[in-house]
C-alpha cells in the first residue's frame, strides 16, 4: 500500500514508518518538524516538511495514497492546559482540513493514533473500549474531538478509521537507532534514563499516597515496536476492506513509579535516590488498558511486555553509538505521568 504518514519524524511515527517500509509498504511522511527530527525519518520514505493543515501540500501528496496513518499532533498535557488554542489547531483544525482533502481525492481509510487520555479518570481498570469518554485535559479533549469528526466523516462520506487508544509508550528499536526524543521530555522512562546517564543523584516521583501497593501511581507501558506493529495491522485491516474500529492497546499489566525506577536502576546499573513529591493534579492512581479486543479482532499481542526489555531497548538508544540523531542525548528534568 502507499501510505501517507503524518508525524513520521516523531518518536512513534518514525518507528512506525520504519516498520511499514520493512513490511513492503511505500511511505510518504508529512511532518512540520515542530517537534520531530528530520534525521529520524527513514531514508527509504519520501519526506515533505509541511503542516498537515497545508492543503496545497496535501493536494500534491495525497493523490495515489491508499490510506493515511495519522500520528502528527501536539502531545503534552501540561502545555495543552496553558495553550489550548495551539492544541485545537494542531489536533483538530489542521487534521480536519486533511480529511477534506482525503475526501476530495477518494482516500477513504485512516489509522488514527489517538490516546487513552480520551477516557479521563477511569471508573474501572483495565479500561475497555466501551468505557465512558470524559477527558480531563485539553490534550485528551482535542484527540476525542478528532475521533468524533472521524465518526461524522464515516456517516457522511463512508470514511473508515481505526483509532488506537493507548497510554505510555516507551522503548526503542532494538538496534538502538531510533527512539524517544521529545523536547521537552516529560515521560518518566526517558527522563529517568537521562538522569541515570548524567549521574543525577535524585529523581522526583509525583505522589506517594495513592491507593496502590507502594503508594505511587501505576501505569501501563507499551513497547514502541509493539505499537508500530498494531498500527501496521490496523492499516492492513482497512486495506483488506475491514470496517472501522476502536482498539485499546496496552500490556494489561501496570507498573508503579517505584517499580519503574527500580527496573531502570537494575537494567542500567546506575542508582538514583527517589524523592517523593506532591501529587500532580489530574493524575489517576492506576491507568491500565485492556487489549482484549485488539487481540481478538486485530490479531495483535504485545511481544515485549516485560518492562526490563522495554527499558533495555530504551537504554541502548540513550547510550549506544552509531546515530547522528541530535536529540538523543538530551538532558533530563522532572518526570511525568
Ligand atoms: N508518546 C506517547 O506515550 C503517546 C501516548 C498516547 C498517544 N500518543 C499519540 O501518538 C502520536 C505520536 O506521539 P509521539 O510521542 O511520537 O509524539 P512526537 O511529538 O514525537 O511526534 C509528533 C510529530 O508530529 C509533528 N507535528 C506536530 N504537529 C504537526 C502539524 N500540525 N503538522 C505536521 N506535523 C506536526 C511533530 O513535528 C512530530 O514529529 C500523537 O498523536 C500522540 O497523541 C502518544
Amino acid at each position: 500500500m502507499r501510505i501517507l504518514v503524518t508525524g513520521g519524524a516523531g518518536y512513534i511515527g518514525s518507528i512506525t514508518t520504519h516498520r511499514l517500509l520493512d513490511a513492503g509498504h511505500e511511505v510518504i511522511v508529512v511532518d512540520s518538524l515542530v517537534r520531530g527530527h528530520r534525521e529520524a525519518v527513514d531514508q527509504r520514505a519520501e519526506f515533505v516538511c509541511a503542516e498537515i493543515g497545508d492543503t496545497s501540500v496535501l493536494e500534491r501528496s495525497l493523490p495515489g495514497c491508499d490510506a493515511v496513518m495519522h500520528l502528527a499532533g501536539l502531545i503534552e498535557v501540561a502545555e495543552s492546559q496553558t495553550n489550548p488554542g495551539a492544541y485545537f489547531d494542531a489536533n483538530v483544525a489542521q487534521p480536519a482540513r486533511m480529511l477534506e482533502v482525503m475526501r476530495v481525492h477518494g482516500v477513504d481509510s485512516i489509522v488514527f493514533s489517538s490516546t487513552a487520555a480520551v477516557y479521563g479518570e477511569p471508573s474501572k481498570v483495565p479500561i475497555t473500549e466501551d468505557a465512558p469518554t470524559h477527558p480531563v485535559n485539553v490534550y485528551g479533549a482535542t484527540k476525542l474531538m478528532f475521533e468524533r469528526l472521524l465518526d461524522w466523516h464515516a456517516s457522511a462520506h463512508g470514511l473508515r478509521s481505526v483509532r488506537l487508544r493507548y497510554f505510555n509508550v516507551a522503548g526503542a528499536l532494538p538496534d538502538g537507532t531510533l527512539g524517544e526524543a521529545h523536547e521537552p521530555e516529560t515521560h518518566i522512562i526517558p527522563r529517568l534514563l537521562m538522569a541515570l546517564r548524567s549521574g543525577q543523584s535524585e529523581f522526583e516521583v509525583f505522589g506517594g499516597d495513592y491507593p496502590t501497593p507502594d503508594g505511587t501511581c501505576v501505569r501501563d507501558y507499551i513497547h514502541v515496536c509493539d505499537l508500530a506493529e498494531a498500527h501496521r495491522l490496523a492499516l492492513e485491516r482497512l486495506g483488506e476492506g475491514g470496517p472501522g474500529a476502536v482498539f485499546n492497546l496496552g500490556n494489561g499489566r501496570g507498573y508503579s513509579n517505584l517499580e519503574v525506577v527500580r527496573t531502570c536502576a537494575e537494567v542500567t546499573g546506575h542508582e538514583v535516590e527517589v524523592k517523593v513529591g506532591p501529587r500532580r493534579e489530574g493524575d489517576p492512581a492506576v491507568l491500565v488498558a485492556s487489549s482484549e479486543q485488539a487481540e481478538r479482532d486485530l490479531g495483535w499481542k504485545p511481544t515485549s511486555g516485560d518492562l526490563r526489555a522495554i527499558v533495555g531497548d530504551a537504554w541502548r538508544w540513550h547510550t549506544g553509538p552509531g546515530t547522528s540523531h541530535p536529540a538523543r542525548h538530551g538532558s533530563g528534568g522532572t518526570p511525568a505521568r
